[in-house]
């Protein structure tokens, strides 16, 4: 082999490593470029949500509740145990009926669609107790739900009915809920009204570092 055929090989080898790792770190870039993006999306919306109780009549659609749903359910539960009950309340007539008898929850009759998140007692583990964490998992639901519902442009309040034991019987009495079923709160979801605004709530006074 000639030192020309030697001197063509060896460029040949070092274009091909070159394109080789130029593919690989734009592979890596790309990836890097996606997770900020993901976490810029969810820290945004994390930090828009806010309460939201007022709201036009346009209708949410059994879909979007759906999509809702399947947010709640996505939530971490104690030993997996899922202890709760979705209920959903699209009808009018109920709305209004549960505004009437709940003390602070004006803003029912205006709703397009409010979704009971109550805690089951009849879900019990292999000793056949029910779970010690259900008002942490409806909870975990809870926030899920609201997250879901910013995304997509919707209104909702964490509204609280346990531990109050008159909203737990206004709630109960309205929509016919079984003894073992607890609603924990309520919440009213519609199509925002105005342009209600979150709130900054960060403060590193709350923050301790390795002890207090
Ligand atoms: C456990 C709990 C109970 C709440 N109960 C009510 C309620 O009964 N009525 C209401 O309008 N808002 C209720 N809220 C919403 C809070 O008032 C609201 O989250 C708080 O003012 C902070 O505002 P933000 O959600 O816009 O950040 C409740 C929130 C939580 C977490």
């Amino acid at each position: 082999m000639n030192k020309y055929k030697i001197v063509s090989l060896l460029l040949g080898f070092a274009l091909l490593a070159t394109l080789v790792r130029l593919v690989y770190v734009s592979q890596e870039e790309t990836a890097v470029q996606a997770v900020a993006s993901k976490q810029a999306t969810v820290f945004e919306n994390i930090l828009n949500r806010k309460s939201v109780r007022s709201y036009t009549d346009r209708a949410v659609s059994r879909e979007q509740i759906d999509t809702l749903l399947r947010a709640a359910m996505a939530a971490p539960t104690g030993r997996d145990m899922r202890p709760w009950k979705f209920v959903v309340v699209d009808d009018k007539e109920t709305l209004a009926a549960l505004a009437e008898q709940l003390p602070h929850h004006k803003m029912l009759p205006e709703a397009a669609v409010a979704i009971v998140v109550c805690g089951d007692l009849s879900v019990v583990d292999d000793k056949g107790e029910a779970s010690r964490n259900w008002t942490f998992d409806c909870s975990a639901a809870t926030e899920n739900l609201l997250l879901m519902a910013e995304a997509m442009g919707l209104g909702a309040v964490w509204t609280g009915i346990h531990p109050y034991d008159e909203r737990v019987t206004a709630v109960r009495s309205a929509l016919e809920l079984p003894e073992e079923i607890i609603p924990l709160n309520l919440i009213p979801i519609g199509y925002p009204k105005g342009d209600p605004q979150p709130k900054d709530k960060y403060n590193a006074a709350n923050v301790h570092f390795n002890g207090w």
